[in-house]
């Protein structure tokens, strides 16, 4: 599926004949007219006193009941008639047309596509290239002109199904209308179109009349109607949309309404199965799975989810602009551990017992590990404000998802995902969005498969991973090549599903929340010096989780404390694993006034209030024992370099090129544009300071985040010395580490706004 462009022509056809004057042609001719569109439109109805009414209501000039009468000086015609009546109105089309200009170009509404395509070729010998299919999915379940509604398809979208030789001018012509009629476009193949429809609108349809036949038969008088009150109305409204139309749909898009139908009658078996036998778990995981799928495709609707802007937006459209200059002050809590949040879900599933999870982050990627669970059985309660519920199913209670799983932007889950899958009895695929499905997973795959694992993966070892079922894994000593904790954390958990020892060793110390949590549920990890390892065949028992701050997060108002003068702020109950805390030895290092306050330990992991007070910092040689332990707080300490005094060096950073985006390029480039001076290395960067207490360190500009998260925030950050705006395109993705950045960072004094949210 692909949304187009932003920049469009107007619709300038010069006249347009609606055939099938009801509610959707009505509501066409309606927002035309409103839009301020020039041409004129006329209309085709066998019904006289529709044609008279479209009039009477200005939206139409003309009209008739003979369609041949009505060609002449046609730009475009729309096809609006129930689906089993186009045959006839093509024929009728067909013969016409031959004799008039061959410039007309024709689209349809029709709910179904593939019988209409077939009708067109039946009727034209061929599928006309100047013949555009389009289903706006808009609608109601009134019918007639008298319900035409000029807002109908405000943001609402249009599927167009063109084919390969389908001309493009039509096809340009086509969109043009329905964005005059403030539609968004889209453009999928016929039989996904129809695969899609049968789901998302046939099946809902059937189900309603169904139920309301099946309640009123049962109570002839009707009596039972009186009691029903809003579950009922809610679930029911589009029984009362138009029988012939919909009896129409159901004999068109046959095929695929019976496959959706048997996918819904198995589950509601096993609804009824569970409901019978008292099964709580199933009854509480299908609804919650439920539940939280209809509150995403809110979050989707409402266009507030990262998941949504990808999908719908693949431009990002989410913008900050930050005003220069403001201040950094207060205490503020940062959301919840991304790499804790993971894991808490990863062990909390496959443990005896309930876990509670608390300080949970609601970001998109730790989102996509808990959804993915759901759709392997495993019954999870919340996320509501941090907390999670767990039921664990036990090492072995996975079930096999319907399809492919997942995980967006995130190289944790995925990396995660693959060793924890390859001890799974079932077969299962791992896909992510545009991002991730460029970064390695040979690093992952290739140690997987020396314990015996079936993966595959897309060229280069990219994803998405296919993994085998079933595989009878070994434990092995495996030397890491490079300073990786996802891959690390992916043998361990391969590793407790293994015969034997699973041994790691790594080449410089990574984060090491996955051996802690395990140790915590009580599943033995052993370490000595750089290397850990476990036993497989144990297993997990649950208990609480207590996750604190990211301190990935905090960084961001570290380093904007750090460069602005008079700041002083303090970022409480932040994770502090001395594998985590590369960000707070680096500034300290630069010379950074920054404290350690009320430390102490929740659930096996280190906490602290950090405060930090603005003083100069100046360029330091970044130790390289000290990349792995601040390997994501980069793009933020770059920014702290730029307001340094002197150069900052940075080498055996190499792995920042293979992050959300190549970090040190995306950095360069934004840094570039502020106009900060730097050299760029393979492994690293040399960054130039230019600080004084009493002016900018640098200039404003519009920089790309190229959908990186980290890449966006630390932008943001870097406006508080900047001497002009920055402008930050493609943020959406903020969301899936730090849904709360923009309101925190207003919170501390920061002048920032965002565009392109929520602009339904
Ligand atoms: C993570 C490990 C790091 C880090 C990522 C989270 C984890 O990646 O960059 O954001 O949760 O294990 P690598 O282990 O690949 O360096």
């Amino acid at each position: 599926m692909e949304a187009s462009a932003d920049v469009w022509p107007p619709c300038q056809e010069s006249h347009l004949l609606i055939v099938g004057l009801g509610l959707i042609g009505g509501s066409l001719a309606a927002a035309l007219r409103q839009s301020g569109f020039k041409g004129r439109i006329s209309a085709c109805d066998p019904n006289p006193s529709e044609i008279a009414l479209g009039i009477n209501l200005g939206l139409i000039d003309s009209g008739g009941s003979q369609l041949t009468e009505l060609l002449d000086g046609v730009s475009m015609v729309v096809l609006a008639v129930p689906v089993l009546a186009m045959e006839s109105v093509m024929s009728t089309l067909s013969a016409a047309l031959h004799r008039a200009s061959e410039h007309v170009v024709i689209t349809d509404v029709g709910s179904t596509k593939a019988t209409i395509r077939d009708c067109a070729v039946r009727t034209f010998g061929e599928m006309p290239p100047a013949m555009v299919l389009g289903h706006p999915i808009a609608g109601s379940e009134k019918s007639g002109v008298a319900a035409a509604n000029a807002a109908l398809y405000i943001n609402h979208k249009v599927i167009l199904t063109p084919e390969p030789t389908t001309d493009s001018d039509a096809l340009t012509r086509v969109e043009a209308l329905w964005r005059a009629a403030g539609a968004d476009v889209l453009q999928m193949s016929v039989e996904r179109h129809d695969q899609v429809l049968a789901r998302t609108s046939h099946l809902p349809h059937l189900l309603a009349f169904s139920l309301v036949d099946t309640l009123a038969r049962q109570d002839e008088r009707l009596e039972i109607f009186r009691y029903a009150a809003g579950g009922f109305r809610d679930f029911t409204r589009i029984a009362g949309s138009d029988p012939v139309m919909w009896r129409d749909i159901f004999i068109a898009n046959r095929d695929a309404v019976l496959s959706s139908l048997d996918d819904f009658e198995a589950g509601l078996a096993r609804l009824r199965q569970a409901v019978e036998s008292g099964d709580s778990d199933t009854l509480i995981a299908t609804f919650d799975r439920a539940s939280h799928a209809r509150h995403y495709f809110d979050t989707l609707l409402n266009k507030t989810s990262y998941q949504a802007e990808y999908h719908m937006q693949p431009h990002g459209k989410v913008t900050y602009r930050v005003q220069p200059g403001g201040q950094a002050q207060g205490r503020l809590r940062v959301p919840g551990d991304k790499s804790m949040s993971h894991r808490s879900i990863m062990l909390g599933a496959l443990a005896e017992g309930v876990t509670e999870v608390k300080g949970f982050l609601e970001g998109e990627d730790s989102l996509a590990t808990l959804q993915s669970f759901r759709e392997m059985g495993v019954a999870i309660e919340g996320p509501h404000q941090g907390r999670v519920t767990i039921h664990g199913v036990g090492m072995h209670g996975l079930k096999a998802p319907a399809g492919p799983l997942y995980v967006g932007n995130s190289g944790t889950a995925m990396r995660l995902f693959a060793g924890l899958l390859a001890g799974q009895a079932f077969d299962s695929e791992l896909t992510g969005d545009e991002s991730l499905t460029k970064r390695p997973m040979g690093r992952v795959a290739d140690p997987l498969r020396l314990m015996g694992a079936t993966i595959d993966t897309a060229e280069g070892g990219r994803p998405p991973l296919r993994i085998k079922g079933g595989a009878a894994l070994k434990g092995i000593n495996y030397d890491m090549p490079m300073a990786s904790a996802q891959v690390k954390s992916c043998l361990l958990l391969a590793g407790m599903y293994a015969e034997g020892e699973t041994r790691v060793r790594e080449p410089a110390p990574t984060r090491d929340h996955t051996e802690r949590m395990l140790n915590g549920f009580g599943y033995s990890v052993s370490r000595e010096g750089d290397t850990c390892w476990l036993q497989g065949g144990g297993k997990l028992t649950a208990g609480p989780i207590d996750v604190p701050s990211d301190i990935s997060s905090a960084t961001f108002f570290l380093v904007a404390a750090a460069i602005t003068p008079g700041a002083d702020i303090t970022l409480e109950h932040v994770g502090i694993n001395p594998t985590r805390i590369g960000v707070i030895n680096i500034l300290s290092l630069m010379g950074a006034d920054l404290t350690l306050e009320n430390e102490h330990e929740v659930g096996g992991e280190p906490v602290a209030d950090i405060r930090i007070r603005y003083t100069p910092l100046k360029g330091i040689d970044i130790p390289v024992d000290q990349v792995p332990l601040a390997i994501d707080e980069f793009p933020a300490l770059f920014i702290a370099a730029a307001n340094a005094q002197g150069k900052t060096r940075l080498r055996g950073a190499e792995e920042l090129r293979v992050k959300e985006s190549d970090r040190i390029q995306a950095m360069a480039d934004g840094l570039a544009i502020l106009g900060v001076e730097h050299t760029v290395v393979e492994d690293g960067i040399d960054i130039v300071g230019n600080a004084d207490d009493n002016v900018a360190s640098y200039g404003g500009g519009r920089i790309d985040s190229l959908g990186d998260h980290r890449i966006a925030m630390a932008f943001a950050i870097a406006s508080l010395r900047a001497n002009e705006e920055i402008i930050i395109d493609d943020c959406a993705n903020v969301a899936t580490s730090f849904p709360d950045f923009v309101a925190l960072a207003q919170h501390i004094g920061m002048r920032v706004s965002v565009e392109g949210a929520n602009d339904a």
